[in-house]
């Protein structure tokens, strides 16, 4: 067995190496810098009020009055990346990698982890006042993503219609909905020590919410066509949150419904379909390897079905095995999309690490037909690309905004690119705000940890604030990256 095995993995060692998947450039120490730095970014997103603890101070206060019009509080939570948008549907995934970062590698998170709860809380207060404000509906949205990107203008000085939007039971939004129940359960097992009675609260919710997801469906891309697309328009539909919600109350609460619920509608939901990107938008490879871990642990032996398509997602990803379909750029990164390829490059790396996890901890590895993955090479593929964001690319630039000696300087970013409100107290209006967007000089204000949009397929990348495809952060991309970086800041042995 040992001489059939031996010339496969030699195989798969001299591809990863021609990949320069063997590089060990940083240490524990840098790693453990960057998760500081990519939890810190959370604060510079954040709407409402800012607490006295509030270490981005160049922010101020912002988005007070949201709801107030109509009667409802829906101040708070986060914009998702360089506008002033607060667009339900990516803050529900942030908050879900989050939580899932902190739920696998908290304990690798140090004094860290503080500060990874109060960017997941600073999610989840938000997101139960949304789905509490007025029964039977879920808010989802706050601003006119139209009116809004027509302006370059600072949260504080933000003067365009902050519209509320929901979702109700006649005009649903399953996909917005469900992922908003996987947020408040998976956060429901971070606090579920720290805070029981905030945890019970978020469980609860969780189930309430799920209930309406799956009771009404339809895809919130109908019901509010003009305002959510194409910005965050549900693209896969609202099958693969149905079954990524479940499955995370199952994890959070063991309650059996939710695994009859998987077991009885997993098929029509997708159990059985392959898909390659993990994002806001498309949860398949993300609940196929939820749900693998459940078998890996010998609970539920139907979930053998789970294992095998998460080794089919893994297998896709590594070079010289029969799904492999993954295009990788010169110098290495994973590539899927022109416009913030990072986000699937960081979500991808957690996929990696925490499946490795698993297979590790029950002595197991995944099959790419007649090749076998280990946990290490998984681990290795995801260092790469990390390492990749953080510096060790041919542009020679970290894609972490103050993480090592050079990062982009002008992202595109609203509250980074204008004066701090602090030096600059006058109003600067919607349109006074573009000559910031257009002028030469860096940002102002050091968006400290935020990963932008990235490169192009040549790891080509321009530092130019008008390039929001790759210039622009988000709060989805960095969320896995807390979880990745974390695995490596607590690595004492190098494979
Ligand atoms: C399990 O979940 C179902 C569906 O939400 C709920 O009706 C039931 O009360 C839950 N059981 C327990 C023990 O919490
Ligand atoms: C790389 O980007 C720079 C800056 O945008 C551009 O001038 C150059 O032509 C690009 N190179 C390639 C090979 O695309």
């Amino acid at each position: 067995m040992a001489t059939a095995f031996y010339p496969q993995i030699l195989i798969l060692c001299l591809i990863l190496t021609s990949l320069g998947f063997s590089s060990m450039a940083f240490t524990p120490q840098d790693y453990a810098d960057a998760l500081e730095k990519s939890i810190l970014f959370f604060e510079g997103q954040r709407s409402g009020n800012l607490p006295s603890n509030q270490r981005i101070t160049w922010r101020g206060n912002s988005a007070l009055s949201d709801g107030t019009p109509y009667h409802v509080d829906l101040v708070g939570g986060y914009y998702d990346a360089g506008d002033n948008m607060k667009f339900g549907f990516p803050m529900a995934f942030t908050t879900t990698l989050l939580s899932w970062s902190v739920i696998e590698f908290g304990s690798s998170m140090g004094n860290q982890l503080d500060n990874a709860r109060a960017a997941i809380k600073w999610g989840t207060d938000y997101l139960l006042k949304a789905a509490t404000a007025t029964p039977g509906t879920l808010y989802v949205q706050v601003g006119d993503p139209n009116q809004d990107h027509r302006c370059w203008e600072r949260p504080e000085d933000m003067d365009t219609p902050r519209n509320p939007y929901m979702v109700s039971k006649q005009n649903p939004g399953s996909d917005v909905a469900a992922e908003t129940a996987a947020a408040l359960a998976a956060a429901s097992i971070v606090f579920k020590d720290s805070d029981p009675s905030y945890s019970a609260k978020l469980l609860h919710t969780a189930m309430k919410v799920f209930d309406f997801a799956d009771r009404y469906r339809g895809s919130y891309s109908d019901s509010l066509n003009s305002v959510v697309c194409p910005f965050y328009c549900s693209y896969s539909g609202y099958h693969d949150e149905l079954l990524w919600g479940a499955s995370w109350i199952h994890r959070a609460s063991g309650n059996a419904s939710y695994l009859t619920y998987i077991q009885s509608n997993g098929q029509t939901l997708g159990a059985d379909e392959d898909d390659y990107s993990f994002s806001w938008d498309d949860k398949r490879a993300g609940t196929k390897i939820l749900l693998s871990k459940d078998f890996l642990e010998k609970r539920i032996e139907e979930f053998q079905l789970y294992k095998a398509h998460s080794d089919r997602y893994i297998c896709s990803l590594i070079p010289g095995t029969y799904t492999f379909q993954a295009q990788y750029t010169p110098g290495g990164l994973l590539y899927k999309a022109s416009e913030s390829n990072l986000q699937y490059v960081t979500s991808t790396s957690f996929l990696l690490l925490t499946y490795a996890t698993y297979l590790s901890s029950n002595g197991e590895v995944a099959s790419c037909g007649s090749s076998t993955i280990t946990a290490e090479n998984l681990i290795s593929l995801a260092r790469k690309q990390v390492d990749y964001i953080l510096g060790e690319n041919p542009a020679e630039i970290s894609y972490m905004v103050g993480f090592g000696e050079r990062y982009p300087l002008h992202i595109h970013h609203r509250g980074s690119s204008l004066p701090s409100v602090h030096n600059h107290p006058d109003h600067i209006t919607c349109s006074n705000g573009f000559q910031y967007l257009n002028v030469r000089s860096p940002n102002p204000n050091i968006l400290v940890g935020a990963i932008v949009g990235g490169p192009d397929n040549t790891d080509n990348f321009s530092d130019d604030r008008n390039n929001y495809q790759q210039s622009e952060p988000a709060t989805y991309i960095n969320a896995p990256f807390v979880g990745a970086v974390a695995f490596f800041s607590s690595e004492t042995t190098t494979k």
